[in-house]
């Protein structure tokens, strides 16, 4: 958590960090990924059979060790929209058996030369859990227990011994499915109001649960701030025993939201995100309330939320069905380092958050046939999964304010939006983890930073240019390294990010 003063724009900004003062544990799983049948996300991104770059498997090599760096606990899959047509079936067993099929999504084809047992193995090579994506469009809960039966069955059971006869014996043990995808959407196939989704949901989570009570259900949630949210939150957060829960177990644990934000304008683009945090605090609100107004008990799990897709995207800009290839800039990177700050510090809330997509497809990784680009959001990715983690901490900051325009515009009137946005983290290690986003695109601050004990290493993001980026055949934005005595101010460079870690404990 970071409490804010605001003050007069000629005051020296303070930072105090609190590192004994935990908040609240981090999940790792906010650090999770998510690869669709989307573009060359898929195909031509983490699977290129015949390239020389890929392994035996037809898994890009370099794709997977890049990836690696970023040590992601979790990614979901196979979409997306695309879920809202996807039959499981069609992706498992003999590949020259496996049909192709339209694709209504994103109107191409779908080859279905990669599927379940390709996933699971390319998550068992990157060393990372798999979460699954229930088809809510024109699937049945016929097929969706078939495909938990497939992937977690140890019984002598069809769907279990297809899976052995598909090579695989021991069973995936598959934790995380989602109950459909933005099934809320005016895009998607099968759209639903909110009164025939909730049923539904609630039909197909008994359901699962009887067939696997340990499974994790994620309901399918909008924004955080529609009624769509109230109205399903109400309808499906039941106490375990209520009338349609046949199980001792709640039959939802998480609530999943979706949010992209963009501008083409520095300052509205990279406080943007800043409208998550307030949609988080909105739907943590309404958790409660459904609870309230149901009666849950309240030893009974309190259900988390999934931010099960994050990311700057214009989609005017970088159109679904041309692949959604962003090239982004320094400020779309200042913009992801502001939306991590914000999982760090609603660590309480969020217990998975998942970056739309992990590879070229509204990516911070981009490849050719020849090799990978690491794009200019890579870098606040890359820092925050390796020093963020551990405890969000107390920390207070006092700086003044960007007052202008906002986008969304409602979140002017929601939140004030600082210069420096800030999280600080408490490592297992001992090592205290200082993040700080100067927005500010022509003023440098020269800040007071309490609570740094010696010196502290100093990982520093930045370039000339806010409209900087790496998709023009030179690496123009990633980390410089260096080290600060701890003595004195610190200047946080104008549009920058700057870690500061030092030994705390
Ligand atoms: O991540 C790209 C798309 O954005 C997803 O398929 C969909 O869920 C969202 O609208």
């Amino acid at each position: 958590m970071t409490t804010f003063t605001k003050q007069a724009e000629h005051e020296t900004p303070v930072i105090s960090v609190h590192p004994t003062r935990r908040i609240s544990k981090i999940n790792p799983n906010i650090y999770a990924g998510f690869t669709e049948h989307m573009g060359r996300c898929i195909y031509g991104g983490i699977y290129d059979p015949g390239n020389p770059l890929s392994d035996s498997n037809g898994f890009r090599k370099d794709v997977l060790d890049a990836l690696k760096d970023l040590n992601i606990p979790v990614v979901r899959y196979p979409g997306g929209n695309f879920c809202a047509t996807y039959h499981w079936l069609d992706g498992v067993g003999p590949k020259d058996q496996r049909p192709s099929r339209p694709e209504l999504a994103w109107l191409g084809t779908e080859t279905n030369q990669f599927g379940t047992d390709e996933f699971m193995k390319w998550c068992e090579v990157l060393g990372t859990e798999p979460y699954l994506c229930f088809n809510f469009g024109t699937g049945t809960l016929d097929e969706a227990l078939a495909w938990v039966e497939y992937c977690n069955g140890t019984g002598n059971t069809y769907y279990a011994n297809l899976r052995r006869k598909n090579g695989r014996q021991e069973p995936y043990n598959v934790k995380y499915w989602a109950l459909g995808n933005e099934t809320w959407g005016p895009w998607q196939v099968e759209q639903m109001t909110k009164e025939a989704y909730a049923h539904k949901a609630m039909q197909w989570a008994k359901a699962l649960k009887l067939l696997d009570p340990s499974l994790i259900l994620i309901l399918c949630g909008q924004d955080g701030t529609a009624s769509w949210d109230y109205y399903t939150l109400k309808q499906c957060l039941l106490p375990a025993h209520s009338a349609l829960s046949t199980s001792a177990v709640p039959l939802i644990d998480m609530h999943s939201i979706h949010l992209y934000t963009c501008s083409n304008d520095h300052l509205p683009n990279a406080t943007a995100p800043l409208a998550a945090e307030r949609a988080i605090e909105i739907t943590s609100g309404l958790i409660d309330l459904a609870r309230i107004e149901n009666g849950v008990p309240p030893n009974q799990l309190r259900p988390t939320i999934c931010f099960d897709e994050w990311n700057v995207w214009d989609p005017i800009r970088a159109e679904g069905s041309q692949g959604a290839e962003e090239s982004y800039t320094l400020s779309d990177a200042l913009a992801v380092a502001i939306w991590l700050n914000v999982f760090v510090r609603k660590s309480r809330d969020v217990a998975m958050a998942c970056i739309a997509q992990s590879v070229n497809v509204i990516s911070p990784l981009m490849t050719t046939t020849e090799g990978i680009t690491k794009q200019t959001t890579w870098w606040p990715l890359y820092l925050f999964s390796k020093y963020m983690r551990g405890w969000t901490v107390a920390a207070h900051v006092s700086c003044g304010v960007y007052e202008g325009e906002t986008s969304p515009a409602w979140l002017r009137g929601a939140r004030d939006t600082p210069w420096l946005d800030v999280s600080a983290t408490l490592g297992e290690d001992g090592y205290a983890n200082l993040a700080v986003v100067n927005i500010h695109d022509e003023k440098s601050f020269e800040g007071v930073v309490e609570g740094v004990v010696g010196g502290a290493e100093v990982f520093t993001v930045t370039a000339g240019d806010v409209m900087a980026t790496n998709m023009k055949g030179t690496e123009e934005v990633s980390v410089q390294e260096s080290t600060w005595d701890g003595k004195g101010p610190y200047v946080f460079p104008k549009h920058s990010l700057t870690l500061l870690r030092w030994k705390a404990e």
